[in-house]
């Protein structure tokens, strides 16, 4: 009988969970260091997506006067300018038979297996992305960028990294000022990430949540 073993870890992980909210005030004064970042830019690249087509591209903002501008596109919320990185999470524009065959042959590259293997593969794929209207395929593709963020977002708790999920943005005015819209991608979510400011008062606010037999179904 297989043994299943409760990692030693897994409260600590929870802990971390419930230690992160999303952040209204950050410390300006503390940014993270290249290397404390890379693991969250790697938990970006690794985020799962239907098919593994990874339709999207993310922007790391550190310039401080590039930060600052997006303030008033930000329904005023500080956020992106007082954070350490400021990361937009942006979705492929007419993801389409272009970017399929740039995976196709990324998929040869990394497995060493030829394009002909992965005939029916691109097929496949090629068939859903063409079956869907342009909006249904920007919406599908759009809820893979979700799983980016949440991504991102555990991964920092964990960590001890704060971050702010934001969708009160100017979608239009991040890609137009950060030049998303021009390299091929529609903004979907901001996600400044940095260290909480010690006098943010909802750090001490408790967490609201449903209990868990509301949310969760057993069978
Ligand atoms: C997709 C998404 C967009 C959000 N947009 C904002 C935002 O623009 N500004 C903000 O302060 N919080 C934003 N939030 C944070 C939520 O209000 C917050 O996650 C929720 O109230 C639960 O609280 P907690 O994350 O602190 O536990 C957003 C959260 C998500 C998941």
């Amino acid at each position: 009988m297989e043994t299943l073993m409760i990692p030693d870890n897994a409260d600590q992980v929870i802990d971390q969970l419930r230690w992160r909210y999303a952040v209204k005030k950050f410390d300006t004064t503390r940014k993270l260091p290249a290397a404390a970042f890379q693991p969250l830019e790697d938990a970006l690249v690794l985020a799962p997506s239907s098919y593994g087509i990874q339709p999207w591209k993310f922007w790391v903002v550190t310039d401080d006067a590039m930060k600052s501008s997006l303030v008033e596109h930000s329904w005023g919320q500080t956020q992106p300018r007082d954070c350490s990185h400021l990361v937009v999470l942006a979705v492929r524009k007419n993801l389409g038979e272009t970017d399929i065959n740039h995976y196709v042959e990324r998929i040869c590259a990394v497995r060493g297996v030829t394009p002909e293997s992965l005939a029916g593969y691109r097929k496949m794929m090629l068939g859903t992305v063409s079956r869907m209207t342009p909006e249904a395929c920007q919406e599908w593709s759009t809820r893979q960028v979700y799983i980016a963020l949440g991504q991102l977002m555990a991964t920092a708790a964990v960590l001890g990294i704060d971050t702010c999920p934001m969708e009160g943005i100017v979608n239009a005015k991040y890609d137009e000022i950060l030049g998303i819209a021009a390299a091929g991608y529609e903004t979907v979510v901001a996600c400044p990430v940095g260290y909480r400011a010690a006098d943010d008062a909802y750090s001490r606010t408790p967490k609201v949540r449903f209990p868990n037999a509301e949310v969760i179904v057993r069978l």
